[in-house]
């Protein structure tokens, strides 16, 4: 709604004739804006305390008991108050003139606490046409990504999110599928704040090893195989050829003692020798050495088959990061990364005595700003640049290409060293300005993933593995699993949702356990839960407008019959109150940057649904009822959508 729309509903509803709003706030967007532009104006009156410093410290409570809207007393800075005291003095009893307002019951007093309800009937004739008018955008905010909020014509900020990067011909393993998730959830999450996101992809697509694959598909590969699994043949391959390799390097070893025991006993040795010469000189590890020269020489055959292998592999990767509706606007990798940049920045670290020569190699000291940074190599003896120094010149090329206001790595905490030693190193080589924008989002690990035929190794045959089983379950409901139009279809989207919420239900950084049957359950805090409380309430309109037919089909025109006033229940308050606080929940989810935080709120609000249900029957209610009903589910059903987009999901509409 435009605030104009809001300002009839207003003088309607609450006999206002202004929509309060403070400066930089979003009452169009946000309901909850309204509620805390008012409480300030109400308190800045009755305290004298300054407005912008009320505004803030009116924070969205996790628990509704505690109110829609909670003042911690002690924010407000105001020396030498008794803050108990203080918080009667502002809620009632000292001053009992907390004004009569038509938007909020008096104020609940608790501790240093100040809880603020809102009051039903206007909240409820304000929230449900806004979520009906917003749609799909209800609960972003497209202003937290200006640069100046008071210019929108000073452009958007820009940010990168670097997320799964795997290695190609190497597993996809739980590490990467965890940065799939929570990075494509950070990408949407910034896109819905507004921000310009830039998806990247930092595939380990550089280095000896493709020279081994190389020399291995040589020996191994299948053109055929190749292209239609690039994935799994090239991994195959590499692990064929790396035993061979690993065979070769055990033959060396023994042959060496062998050389040994005979010159011990004086006898000849030359035949051994001979034989060791041949492994080191014709060896795979040899042969893939030439390989990789060949390749950093920039020869053209060379590199030919190796952009063949990373091109498939893309494609292929593509093709699964569709189903979890993931895009990326940049597939880079180690390879991608200029030699000029890296010696740019040898140059730069050089020259501020940030490195220094360590047997040939250099490194760079870190213990110097801290013990836990230790010493980090830059540069081999031999001259080759490692992980570490692909990633400064990385952060180098990106700054030029993209000039980002910030950047996010989404790696396991496995590498939380490596990434710290990255960002003090930027510092310290006078890049302060970049080190301050990069932010790396850690996460635990996936314990016990396995699929039915072994460890798991693709993302391909864990999303079969769980879609299968989604299917298993599906199957056990035989009346619904026949109406069900494309069951495979559906249990696969369902064991998608499965793995993706799974995996977002805690905190980042704790670890979890993969559990099959838990997350494919339709009970507790689940994917199948979700999509089955989506389902169910596309499916009450579906009733409705069948049973019905005088029903408009449209949910905005329907609404605009509907008469509000109607959901005066404890559930249906309940419920609108739960929806109001979407946009909160998702500036609040901006600051966490937890999918727990929109999952957590995703679930009490389903919950309000569900328990709602008999209490607030649509099909057999008298005709207005019916409709005020309708819209309410309607917008419930609007807000999980939002929410499960935003998280990377698929909603379902029948299952
Ligand atoms: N390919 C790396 C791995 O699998 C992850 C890359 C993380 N990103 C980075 N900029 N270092 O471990």
């Amino acid at each position: 709604l435009s605030v104009d729309e809001l300002a009839q509903t207003f003088s309607k509803v609450a006999g206002l004739d202004t929509v309060p709003q403070q400066p930089n706030t979003y009452p169009a967007l946000n309901p909850f804006d309204i509620y805390r532009s008012h409480i300030t104006e109400l308190l800045a009156k009755q305290t004298g305390i300054e407005a912008k410093i009320i505004y803030p410290t009116l924070a969205w409570t996790a628990k509704s008991e505690n109110g829609d809207l909670q003042l911690a007393v002690p924010a407000l800075r105001q020396k030498g108050k008794d803050m108990k005291a203080f918080a009667q003095e502002i809620g009632d009893t000292a001053l009992p003139q907390f004004p009569e307002s038509p938007l909020v019951e008096k104020p609940v007093i608790n501790g240093t606490f100040v809880g603020f309800f809102f009051k039903p009937a206007a909240l409820t004739s304000l929230v449900i046409p806004q979520i009906l008018k917003a749609g799909p955008s209800y609960g972003f905010n497209p202003n937290f990504g200006l640069k100046d909020p008071s210019d929108p014509s000073a452009g958007r900020k820009k940010i990168i999110v670097e997320f799964s990067s795997p290695n190609i011909a190497k597993p996809f393993h739980a590490g990467h599928l965890r940065s799939t998730i929570i990075g494509g959830f950070l990408a949407n999450l910034y896109g819905g704040a507004g921000w310009d996101v830039v998806r990247m992809n930092y595939l380990g697509d550089w280095g000896k090893q493709y020279g081994v694959l190389a020399v291995g598909f040589d020996e191994f590969g299948s053109e055929a195989e190749l292209v239609q699994n690039p994935i799994g043949h090239l991994y195959d391959v590499y692990v064929k050829i790396s035993k061979i390799a690993a065979e070769e390097a055990d033959k060396i070893k023994a042959l060496k003692e062998e050389v040994k025991e005979l010159a011990a006993k004086g006898e000849d040795t030359s035949a051994k020798e001979g034989e060791i010469k041949k492994i080191e000189d014709e060896g795979v590890d040899q042969q893939a050495r030439n390989y990789f020269k060949r390749m950093v020489d920039g020869e053209e055959k060379a590199l030919g088959i190796w952009k063949r292998f990373r091109d498939l592999s893309i494609e292929k990767y593509k093709q699964t990061y569709a189903r979890l509706n993931i895009r990326y606007d940049d597939y880079s990798g180690e390879s991608q990364i200029q030699d000029e940049s890296m010696d740019a920045a040898a140059r730069i670290m050089a020259e501020k005595g940030v490195s220094e020569d360590s047997d040939g190699a250099v490194i760079v000291d870190l213990t110097k700003y801290s013990k836990k940074l230790g010493k980090a190599i830059v540069k081999k003896k031999d001259g080759t640049s490692l992980y570490l120094t692909r990633d400064i010149g990385a952060a180098f090329e990106r700054m030029e290409k993209y000039h980002f206001d910030k950047m996010i790595y989404v790696v396991a905490s496995q590498q939380d060293l490596h990434l710290a030693q990255l960002f003090k190193i930027e510092e310290a080589m006078g890049r302060k300005d970049v080190a301050e924008k990069c932010q790396h989002i850690n996460f635990g690990m996936v314990l016990g993933m396995s699929t039915r035929k072994g460890t798991a190794k693709f993302l391909d045959d864990i999303l079969r593995d769980v879609g299968e089983k989604m299917h298993e379950v599906m199957k056990t409901n035989k009346t619904k699993y026949e109406q069900v139009e494309d069951p495979v279809k559906t249990s696969d989207t369902l064991g998608i949702s499965a793995v993706m919420v799974q995996d977002m239900r805690g905190k980042r950084i704790n670890n979890y356990t993969f559990d099959m049957d838990r997350m494919t359950s339709f009970e507790g805090d689940t994917g199948p839960y979700l999509q089955y409380a989506h389902a169910r309430l596309c499916s009450i309109h579906r009733k409705a407008l069948a049973a019905d037919p005088s029903i408009p089909t449209s949910p905005q025109d329907f609404t605009a019959q509907a008469n509000l006033a109607l959901l005066t229940e404890p559930h249906a308050v309940g419920l609108v109150r739960q929806l109001a606080a979407w946009p909160d929940v998702f500036i609040n989810t901006i600051k966490t940057q937890e999918p727990t935080t929109v999952l957590m709120y995703l679930f009490k609000m389903v919950h309000a649904v569900s328990s709602s249900y008999d209490h607030l029957q649509v099909v057999g209610s008298e005709r207005e009822v019916m409709l005020a009903r309708l819209s309410l589910y309607y917008a419930a059903r609007q807000v999980l959508n939002n929410g499960m987009r935003l998280l990377g999901l698929s909603p379902v509409e029948r299952m």
